[in-house]
């Protein structure tokens, strides 16, 4: 079986470092913001190119945060608009209703599956743009509107926005061994309002000034992520690779690739098929796990059947909900493993088993 993501295969090749620096923080006594935390940070920031870096405990919690420390920085308030892809994981829109902040929910485009245009209401403060499936959207900064740049998927590529959330989950291009997060922006004071809603809202040991969480990247995970991020670019540079040889090789009637222009880090490979579940079907009897990402928009799911959600109506992220599939890429793969999926797709469905 062509695995979708083998998550010990990818990590062996940071071996032996990875363990050698597992060890030496279990052998410190230094578990929460020390000295790797401190250093991965910095070195994030740089790579992003921004000034300022807060680990955090996941990339829910990253965004949450940025929307916490806006409205106590005072830039928004209870009931402003956020603009924010309908078609993104839901995630992205519980860090806004998290912060009683109500989610317009904007129509991706079929070609990038990202939105382009901001479908700005009275009461929009701010738009989350995502990069989904590693690709960069191309939103503009508009005047008076903050811009948020979820970039849990887009690890690599520089943020734009006034804030931008990562989140190092173990299968995000550069991923932990376990749960993480950052925060990043050019923005001291949204940075260090940041740090303490993480820390309970304490800036200095028991003085608590904000109403806060306990959100935190601990020592192992950032001394994890520092091992990797000096592969990252090399990494992506190999995903990048498999999906130009997907775009160029891929010959099938019945299958729409990805567009291959674009700023994209290649998270997700997302094709679309009519016939999207006989196709699964048919690729798993072929030995290659694929995945759906996502089956159910968020306006459909149950977090939502009391609404708190603006939207009007949304075909295009319904269409997209069920045709698209996500074909196994990562910097592990094999000649072999990239062949077959080339070759089992490249066959009219038509011709395939039901
Ligand atoms: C677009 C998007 N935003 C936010 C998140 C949340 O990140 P995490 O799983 O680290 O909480 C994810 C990932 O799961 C995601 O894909």
């Amino acid at each position: 079986m062509i695995p979708f993501l083998p998550l010990n295969r990818i990590n062996a090749a940071y071996e032996p470092e990875l363990s050698e620096v597992i060890s030496r923080v279990a052998k410190s006594g230094w578990y929460l913001r020390g000295n790797e935390t401190e250093k991965f940070e910095s070195e994030f920031a740089a790579f992003c190119g921004m000034q300022h870096c807060t680990g955090v405990a996941s990339g829910l919690d990253a965004l949450t945060l940025i929307f916490g420390a806006y409205k106590i920085l005072g830039k928004l308030k209870d009931g402003d608009h956020v603009i924010v892809p309908a078609n993104t994981y839901i995630a992205s829109i519980m860090a806004i209703s998290k912060n009683n902040l109500i989610p317009v929910l904007v129509e991706p485009s079929e070609e990038t599956f990202n939105i382009n245009t901001a479908h700005l209401t009275k009461n929009t403060k701010a738009i989350l743009s995502v990069n989904l499936y590693g690709r960069q959207a191309d939103v503009a900064k508009e005047k008076n509107l903050l811009l948020i740049e979820d970039c849990a998927q887009s690890a690599g590529i520089k943020p734009t926005g006034d804030a931008a959330a990562f989140s190092f989950y173990p299968t995000k291009n550069l991923g932990a061994l376990g749960d993480g997060g950052a925060v990043v922006s050019n923005d001291e004071e949204l940075n260090n309002v940041v740090r303490a809603l993480g820390n309970y809202g304490s800036q200095k040991k028991y003085i608590n000034d904000y109403l806060g969480f306990n959100s935190r990247l601990d020592e192992i995970q950032a001394a994890a992520l520092s091992v990797k991020l000096r592969w990252l670019n090399e990494d992506n540079k190999k995903r990048g690779e498999i999906a130009m040889r997907y775009i160029a090789e891929i010959k099938n009637p019945d299958i729409i690739l990805p567009q291959k222009e674009g700023n994209n880090v290649w998270h997700l490979f997302v094709i679309r098929c009519k016939n999207r579940d006989a196709l699964q079907k048919h690729l798993f009897e072929n030995g290659i796990e694929t995945m759906i990402h996502y089956p159910i928009p968020p306006h459909l799911q149950k977090a939502y059947k009391d609404g708190n959600l603006l939207y009007d109506k949304l075909p295009i992220t319904e269409k997209l909900a069920s045709e698209v599939l996500s074909l196994p890429i990562h910097q592990a793969m094999t000649e072999e493993e990239i062949e077959t999926v080339i070759n089992s797709l490249s066959k009219p469905l038509q011709n395939q088993k039901p």
